[in-house]
């Protein structure tokens, strides 16, 4: 296997200098499984087709209407060959037409890979001056081709007015499938409200680096984001806050199918998270009946955690459970149901027990995937269920025991190491957002670390992949998350994709220094770290 690009030294070595020669094959983020590079490259012009064919080798030969009666497979790749059309057309000033005619040359989407070992998200990608071709065994390959393809192009080709060409790409093959199933990130969405434009920004970002999962934490104490038809005070009351006091907001219904929908067309799935028992300050703020006590607080803008519990042992505390988990797993086609579960610091050792018990258990009844924070593994995780470890350098051997333990038993794990991969953490004691209490933790911190071996005692087949959080309560709109999370979440996205024998440190960074004028291109105000060798 070739890997990494060592042809690489006809053609420039500084990123953003390639007026007329192409980028390196292997200058990408995530880095691929395998790359060949070799031949003449391959140039988009403004008679380029996007020639689309489903697992037959071609189309119907319709010309440009629909590619199948049935077809959604085809109607898939046909959308992604649109996707890519609209995302080339901007700066190239191209039509860039979709067809499934067949024909000589072009851009071609093709399904139908005998390469077993691409799986559902591998393709390849293969670069000469005839053609330009991404094979795939299914449509969230080609997508991640297209991604790839996209990378390849000169950073202006992400300007949303006219650039000038030549709009090469080099040649040679591209083979890449990715190491994780589960390469996630996570939108604290509770104590500062996003709207769904810029949850949409979020999604195309994590899609350019292959990133596969969105989990959406949508309650906490200081806000409750999502509509419940049977508990409507959740979203009306228990929504009107965020930290600091500002008017918060929810998702309708129909907003959350959208963003659904719109991560769906990104080959990302949502993985909702209700944060349960504690962290619900704001539904027992929105529903009196919920506390002990019968008395509800007041809402809640601050910071602490810790302090909010449900009350276990009253019966509608699940008739609560029950409608919250049964509306949001219907508006979810995605496989998880994350029930939060940490920090639970408010609810007694046992009732937390009992009460995870019951809340898994309603989980499976409405057909979803258990997902937890690590505390999960303290109570008893049902088969199937998987701990989203955050641990950092002071988690004490006991609990990184037990969660290791969970995994010998058969738990799934993500990992999200806080000191490494929770993007809200500080860079260093200049960073002006984000906090700090897992530690500083710089652009190397975030990457040089391996899924692996990192979680000791836990076996590596335990591990479904990881995931990047990112919590918002110093982060109120794009540009600061953005500032956080540009560049750590291409180390994470890394990390979740490419084999562990094509990584390391020193070529990350030129790589990743690379990225910095697509990233600018993009809008994207990142951090330039000192660490990385930026142009
Ligand atoms: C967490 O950071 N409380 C999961």
């Amino acid at each position: 296997m070739a890997l990494g690009f060592s042809s690489a030294g006809a053609v420039p070595a500084r990123p953003g200098t390639e007026a007329s020669a192409p980028r390196p094959l292997g200058q990408l983020v995530p880095v691929p499984a395998e790359v060949v590079p070799g031949g003449s490259p391959y140039a988009i012009t403004s008679t380029t087709p996007i020639r689309v064919a489903d697992g037959s080798g071609h189309g119907s030969g319709s010309g440009t209407s629909s590619v199948s009666s049935s077809g959604s497979v085809s109607d898939e790749v046909r959308r992604i060959g649109t996707y890519l059309s609209e995302l080339l057309r901007p700066a190239t000033g191209y039509a860039l037409p979709v067809t499934d005619r067949p024909g000589p040359g072009g851009i071609r989407l093709e399904l139908g890979s005998p390469d077993r070992s691409l799986g559902e998200e591998g393709y390849r990608l293969h670069s000469t001056p005839a053609a330009l071709t991404i094979t795939a065994r299914a449509p969230a390959g080609l997508f991640h081709g297209v991604q790839t393809l996209r990378q390849l192009l000169p950073d202006r080709v992400e300007a949303d007015s006219r650039q000038e060409g030549p709009w090469k790409v080099a040649g040679g093959t591209i083979t890449d499938a990715p190491r994780y199933g589960y390469r996630g990130a996570m939108l604290d969405v509770s104590r500062h409200f996003f709207p769904v434009e810029a949850v949409k920004r979020y999604i195309d970002q994590l899609a350019l680096y292959k990133v596969n999962k969105l989990h959406l934490h949508l309650s906490d104490d200081q806000g409750w984001r999502i509509a419940i038809d049977s508990w409507p005070r959740l979203a009306t009351h228990g929504g009107s806050t965020e930290v600091g006091g500002g008017p918060g907001g929810y998702y309708t219904k129909e907003q959350y199918r959208e963003i659904v929908r719109y991560a769906a067309s990104r080959y990302l799935e949502v993985v909702p998270e209700i944060d349960l028992p504690g962290h619900t300050n704001a539904a027992l703020a929105s529903y009196a009946e919920l506390n002990c006590d019968g008395v509800a607080p007041p809402l809640y803008t601050g910071t602490t955690v810790g302090f909010s519990s449900l009350c276990v042992s009253k019966p509608v505390t699940y008739d609560f459970v029950d409608d919250v988990l049964r509306e949001v797993a219907a508006l979810t086609p995605g496989k998880y149901l994350h029930i939060g579960g940490d920090e639970a610091d408010a609810t007694s050792d046992e009732d937390y027990v009992a009460f995870m018990a019951k809340a898994q258990a309603v989980v499976g009844k409405y057909g979803k995937t258990v997902m937890g924070w690590h505390q999960l593994t303290a109570a008893e995780p049902v088969k199937g269920a998987v701990a989203q470890y955050w641990g950092y350098d002071r988690t004490g051997p006991a609990e990184r025991g037990q969660v290791a333990d969970a995994a010998k038993n058969g738990t799934g794990l993500v990992l999200s190491p806080a000191d490494r991969i929770y993007l809200d953490m500080k860079y260093t004691e200049d960073t002006e957002l984000g906090l700090r209490w897992a530690g500083l933790v710089e652009v190397r911190r975030s990457y040089d670390w391996d899924p692996a071996t990192y979680l000791e005692g836990a076996p590596q087949e335990a591990v479904l992949g990881i995931e990047a959080p990112i919590w918002t309560e110093t982060l109120t709109d794009s540009t600061e998350i953005e500032q956080m999370a540009f560049p750590r979440l291409l180390g994470a996205a890394e990390i979740g994709w490419s084999p562990a024998e094509a990584r390391d440190w020193d070529t990350y960074r030129l790589r990743l220094a690379a990225q910095g004028p697509r990233l600018t291109a993009l809008g994207i105000d990142f951090y330039r770290s000192p660490q990385v060798p930026w142009s």
